[in-house]
């Protein structure tokens, strides 16, 4: 069978840093910090619920991380503007290698899943808003386990849902945390190391290979 990739989507696909501009009307010129920090406390909120194992679906962690942001940067939102900010969420822009990059994968014959925390009709949302929704076999959502990952579940999940083997799956993310998971559970793992200074977790593991855009890949993976 084919090698499977399956891509990560928040911060791999899509650029979660996507609002900056809208926010900085709303917090101004802490906007690129305020990003960060809701991203950061967004992934924080799927680590506890997995491990408390109360679940709640990723849009849900995505608005309470948006409240706790407002009330750290003291930067409170009109309800208009909440509900503006969470559905401009829905529509984050794709990154400038994601279609051509797929593109190129589709193309060379690999098999395509989207594979995320958000649910399936949200990441069907951003693959259709970004143009990119037919490059792919189909998605599968953690939201299925009502869990999150890096629980070792949700990478056996994605192998029964996508038809495809361990050995012959590879994980495409920009998430060290995800990366991780997929290696524990036996996948190999290409990191999209969009930002060169970006850190990995010094565990003593490593991803199978390092790229800094997805267009590298097809090359990276065939070594
Ligand atoms: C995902 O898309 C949150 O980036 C993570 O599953």
């Amino acid at each position: 069978m084919a090698v499977t990739l399956a891509f990560d989507v928040y911060g791999t696909l899509i650029d979660t840093q996507g609002l900056v501009a809208m926010l900085r009307a709303i917090v101004g010129d802490r906007a690129p910090d305020f990003s960060r920090a809701w991203r950061e406390r967004q992934l924080e909120y799927t680590f506890r619920r997995a491990l408390m194992q109360n679940y709640v679906p990723f849009a849900v962690c995505t608005a309470q991380a948006l409240d706790h942001t407002c009330d750290r940067f003291k930067a409170p939102l009109t309800a208009e503007q909440r509900a503006a900010v969470l559905e401009a969420y829905r529509t984050l822009p794709a990154f400038d290698d994601a279609a051509d990059g797929l593109a190129r994968l589709r193309a060379a014959g690999f098999r395509l899943y989207a594979f995320s925390n958000g649910t399936a009709e949200a990441v069907r949302t951003l693959l259709d808003a970004a143009g990119i929704a037919e490059l792919f076999l189909g998605i599968v959502s953690t939201d299925d386990l009502r869990s999150y990952k890096p629980n070792p579940a949700v990478y056996s999940h994605f192998l029964r849902a996508a038809g495809a083997a361990g050995a012959e799956t590879w994980l495409v993310s920009s998430n060290p945390f995800d990366i991780i998971g997929a290696l524990s559970s036996g996948w190999r793992a290409a990191w999209v190391r969009r930002s060169p200074d970006a850190p990995f977790d010094p565990w003593g593991i490593q991803p199978t290979v390092t790229v800094p855009g997805l267009r590298d890949l097809a090359a990276a993976i065939a070594g």
